[in-house]
């Protein structure tokens, strides 16, 4: 097989992964994706395998078998975080998606590794068992070093509202005729962008223009109702209050107040949030 074609072949694969994971029914993904939670699912799931597989390897360091039954708690924890972190990946573009393969591939390793240590164990190679699953809880370790390098490094799964420093004084941003069209309507606010739409009883709503999620342009989305969806991965926010009606964004959208003023749109950051 050529070089291209293998290079064709893998990309095949992650979009067949991709595909499949994006069919997968919105409710059970907001599920994955933690919307109910408030937070992203995935880190959380991943402290139970962790903490359980470093309880594993200090327990046979001092040789008690307890090590065994940390073991297993770790295997079947880690099947959920796995679920949860293919969900994530599947939002994934360019250099974080080829780390994200790396961090799962790591971590498929070190699971790998962990079962056949289980089953040695059954079998009494107690030696042989401690050894894979100490060369498994280094590629646990460096899978999770990944892991922290996509979130810090890269942003992934953090709060991309999380820094905005709104104003909290009135300020003009639009022509009020503007909103006429119905339309999504991005504005400037003191370096902030804010997504600014007439809702449909009239009232004039502002939220934050970058989705949390990612950082998706809410202005360029579709607009359902009073509801934003956004144009990246189709996280839906109620546009007056910013609150999320969909994954898979987990925070939702700072909110601003608005007034008008001599034929112009004001706003200001809302009080409440
Ligand atoms: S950036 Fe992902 S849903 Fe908006």
């Amino acid at each position: 097989m050529r070089g291209n074609d293998a290079v064709v072949n893998v990309e095949a694969v992650e979009e067949a992964v991709r595909d499949a994971v994006v069919a997968v029914p919105q409710p059970v993904r907001d599920v994955l994706d933690g919307v109910w939670l408030g937070a992203p699912l995935h880190p959380a799931l991943t402290d139970v395998p962790i903490g359980a597989w470093t309880a594993a390897a200090a327990l046979d360091a001092v040789g008690h078998e307890a090590a065994d039954e940390a073991l297993a708690v770790g295997v079947l924890a880690a099947l959920p975080a796995a679920l949860t972190g293919l969900n994530d990946w599947s939002h994934l573009k360019g250099e974080t998606r080829q780390v994200g393969i790396v961090h799962a591939l790591v971590n498929s390793g070190g699971l790998v590794l962990n079962l056949a240590s289980l089953a040695l164990r059954r079998r009494g190679h107690r030696g042989m068992a401690r050894i894979l699953s100490g060369a498994g809880y280094l590629g646990t370790l460096y899978a999770a070093h990944l892991g922290g390098r996509l979130s810090y490094g890269y942003g992934v799964r953090v709060n991309h509202t999380a820094f905005e420093r709104p104003r909290d004084r009135y300020a003009p941003v639009i022509d009020e005729r503007q909103l006429d069209d119905g339309g999504l309507h991005r504005v400037e606010l003191e370096g902030e962008s804010v997504v600014v739409a007439r809702c449909d009883d009239g009232e004039v709503c502002a939220i934050s223009a970058i989705c949390s999620h990612m950082g998706g342009p809410l202005d360029k989305g579709k607009r359902d109702g009073d509801v934003v969806v956004c144009p990246w991965h189709g996280s839906r926010f109620d546009l007056r209050t910013g609150a999320i009606e969909g994954g898979p964004a987990v925070f939702p959208q700072p909110r601003y107040e608005t007034r008008i003023r001599a034929g112009k749109v004001e706003i200001r950051a809302a009080r409440d949030d």
